[in-house]
């Protein structure tokens, strides 16, 4: 562990809370500790279990749907202040590591604790880098995919897919197989993500170029016509690094939850990671920077956003994409970084209707008690979407790209979780609301469907 893990390590606890509980006027006394730099402070959820109105009573829950306030974990990756709009990974403030890092420097990080130094770069960029290549028999199997097929839909697949050609990933608990896993993963992402691009747009694959940078590399399979050497756009290429480096990891949001719970039950990181993939495919996680553009098509013409936005607030309309945060609730520290940015992409393809509506709709937002009121922000997705569009990066990509980013981020969630003594299998309690118990008593006239009787009997 590093020091940084250290440091956020539990204290003694830092006092304890008295809960009476009038059913049986029972008193009792629960430890408060205390964690992490930050002394964030919490009670144990099977502390409650010891309060019990019987013997034979189970004990107490708390009920705490979409974990609005349940820490399901002790995590020395990633810190997020939501009202002061603050992201650190590993301690390092996102606008440094955006400004300075590479995006393989930031998977370091994420990783290990602390910074590469050269010979760990050296040797990692190597690593990635040979690992590019995925085997054949993928290439074929992500060609039985219709041309129509969402690429995310085929990224989940494939990822699943890759976890039958290396079954040693199995072994979770040996730290050269992680390693191997890890570097394969973050290896092949990008080749799989251009690859599901280039299926869509009938266009044949092109193989990793091992002279190319991460970023380079990925555009280059993404873009390489009949060029010998792919040169990309030194603009594009750092918006990119840049972007990746955002979206590398956000510490507890769905698609993490989803690779850390599948993934405690001791399955392979390609089979943990294909579940972070389903998980951002959702339009309230990953797919929102897709839902941002297909909402400014619909507007159309700035004209329209009043009405747009009445829609919003009487509730008929749609939600406004790109805006608002379960975390965040000042103002996500990624969509200054991303404004910035894409003012130098918009500054190489010139400014569009689109950005010209996404300006105006942010404009009217931000003025609006109704969005005001409810500490709604614009999201790192609000930009995303028109940057990567700018790219000519088609909209159904959009969380494509994020899921290559944040493979960085779900890969040392999940080696976080594995090596964590504390946790187990994720396994919820539920509140049973359903029938009591009662008799079976067949509401069926006939066991099997006549047509299908008939077809026997033929
Ligand atoms: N537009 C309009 N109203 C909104 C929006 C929005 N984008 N987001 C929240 N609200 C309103 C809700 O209707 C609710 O209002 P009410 O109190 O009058 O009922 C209030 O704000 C609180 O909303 P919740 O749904 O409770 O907030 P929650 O924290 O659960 O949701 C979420 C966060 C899912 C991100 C939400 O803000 C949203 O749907 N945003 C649009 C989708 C989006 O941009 N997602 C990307 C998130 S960033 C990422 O995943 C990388």
């Amino acid at each position: 562990m590093s020091d940084s893990a250290a440091a956020s390590t539990e204290r003694a606890p830092a006092a304890t809370l008295e809960v009476k509980d009038s059913r049986t006027g029972k008193a009792y006394t629960l430890p408060v500790m205390e964690a992490g730099v930050e002394g964030d402070q919490s009670i144990g959820g099977m502390d409650l279990r010891q309060v019990k109105v019987s013997e034979g009573d189970f004990g107490l829950m708390s009920y705490d749907p979409a974990f609005m306030n349940t820490a399901s974990c002790k995590s020395a990756i990633t810190f997020i202040d939501g009202d002061k709009g603050i992201l650190r990974y590993r301690g390092y403030p996102i606008e440094q590591l955006a400004e300075n890092a590479t995006f393989l420097e930031v998977a370091w990080l994420l990783r290990h604790g602390e910074l590469p130094t050269q010979t760990e770069y050296d040797e990692w960029s190597h690593q990635i880098t040979y690992h590019t290549y995925v085997h054949e028999n993928i290439r074929k199997f992500l060609e039985g995919f219709r041309y129509d097929a969402h690429p995310m839909s085929m990224l989940c697949s494939s990822v699943a897919a890759l976890s039958s050609f290396y079954p040693r990933a199995k072994n979770i608990f040996d730290e050269d197989e992680r390693n191997i896993s890890i570097s394969r993963l973050l290896a092949k992402m990008p080749t799989l993500a251009a690859f599901c691009y280039r299926h869509i747009k009938g266009l044949p694959f092109i193989y990793p170029d091992n002279d190319l940078s991460y970023t380079e590399n990925f555009l280059s399979m993404v873009a390489r016509m009949s060029e010998p050497k792919y040169e990309a756009n030194p603009v594009f290429t750092r918006a990119l690094e840049i972007l990746f480096i955002l979206h590398a990891d956000h510490e507890q949001n769905c698609s993490a939850n989803a690779v850390r719970a599948v993934g405690s039950s001791h399955v392979d990181p390609f089979s943990a990671v294909t579940a972070g993939i389903a998980a951002l495919y959702g339009p309230l996680h990953g797919g929102a920077n897709e839902q941002v553009l297909r909402m400014i098509t619909e507007i159309g013409d700035t004209k329209n956003i009043p009405a747009f936005i009445e829609g919003v607030k009487s509730g008929k309309g749609s939600r406004l994409m790109g805006f608002g945060h379960r975390v965040y609730k000042s103002f996500d520290p990624r969509a200054q970084i991303v404004k910035k940015l894409a003012d130098d992409v918009f500054r190489q393809v010139g400014m569009d209707k689109d950005l010209e509506i996404a300006l105006e709709l942010e404009r009217i937002a931000l003025s609006d008690d109704y969005f005001r009121e409810r500490k709604l922000y614009p999201n790192v997705d609000f930009y995303t979407g028109l940057i990567y569009r700018s790219m000519a990066f088609p909209t159904d990509f959009f969380t494509v790209l994020f899921a290559v980013a944040r493979t960085a981020g779900w890969l040392a969630q999940w080696e976080e979780m594995l090596l964590d003594k504390e946790q187990k299998i994720a396994r919820p309690r539920q509140i049973y609301i359903g029938k009591g118990e009662r008799p079976y008593q067949s509401r069926l006239t006939e066991r099997f469907p006549q047509s299908r009787k008939d077809a026997v009997s033929k």
